[in-house]
């Protein structure tokens, strides 16, 4: 997506315990959570999740967020890859900051986009870039097309990603992660209406809010039970009440991928 304001980090936002996104999945507070780190979580690092990949333009610029699946092999959102031509972007691995030098950076020599792809309200919002090179970091697993039972209402979910820590705040210079719950088929039906498409989507984050990925986080993991399950697609905001983040459900695309990462 275009536009991503790469802004600096502002004030350290309250950093938001599991135990307090624990206790908001019981007794959510009624109307502030305190501004949260995504938003909502905490600071990790590159060591801590080395599958987590920045897809950057040229100038190492970071717009979106993807994840290692072989050394070769980069899951991210088809609407990262909109406009974009293998020589427009970099991959950057092994980099906790975004304003860092260090890692590895890869060119990319092919760009799948899903065939489907129309915009993120339609589905099949998935792609997968092929590095001209190989990362030195651990790969992350993803679902097999059978796994749908991952997605069960509730199931703890992570994200990582650089995106922004408010609705229209700034990115974040250190990357971070938090969980969330998914949300049923049906609630987040009742939330976005046609919009959510069950086939191709599944949406995580708290009734209250407080708790989501952002601008920025697109492309980045869903991960359930350490595995890549989903992929930061949209949302209505960020961290609002009643709109929660919404992913790429990749038990659906899942063999598609596997076509990419062993071709
Ligand atoms: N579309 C955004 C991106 O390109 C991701 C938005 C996720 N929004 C949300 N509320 N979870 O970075």
């Amino acid at each position: 997506m275009s536009g991503f304001t790469r802004v600096k980090k502002t004030a350290a936002a309250v950093a938001a315990t599991a135990a307090a996104a624990a206790t908001a999945l019981i007794a959510a507070p009624a109307a502030t959570a305190a501004p949260q780190p995504i938003v909502g979580g905490t600071t990790t690092t590159a060591s801590a999740y080395p599958f987590m990949m920045q897809i950057t333009d040229a100038s190492q610029d970071q717009f979106c967020g993807g994840t290692l699946v072989s050394p070769t092999k980069v899951v991210t959102a088809a609407h990262c890859m909109v406009g974009e031509t293998t020589s427009s972007v970099r991959v950057v691995g092994g980099r906790t900051y975004l304003n860092g030098t260090d890692g590895t950076v890869a060119r990319v020599s092919r760009i799948w986009i899903h065939p489907g792809y129309r915009s993120v309200t339609r589905g099949d919002d998935v792609a997968v870039l092929t590095l001209s090179s190989s990362m030195p970091y651990g790969t992350a697993s993803y679902v097999s097309p059978s796994d749908t039972s991952v997605y069960a209402a509730g199931a703890t979910a992570r994200v990582v990603g650089w995106g922004t820590t408010s609705s229209g705040g700034s990115s974040s210079n250190q990357l971070r992660t938090a969980t969330v719950p998914t949300v049923s088929d049906t609630s987040c039906g009742s939330s976005y209406g046609t919009r959510y498409v069950r086939s191709d989507m599944v949406c995580a984050g708290y009734a209250s809010g407080g708790v989501d990925t952002c601008q920025g986080d697109s492309g980045g993991p869903l991960l359930i039970g350490g595995r890549l399950a989903g992929i930061t697609s949209w949302g209505d905001g960020c961290a609002a009440a009643g709109s929660p983040g919404v992913y790429t459900r990749l038990t659906t695309f899942s063999a598609e991928v596997t076509a990419q990462v062993s071709g």
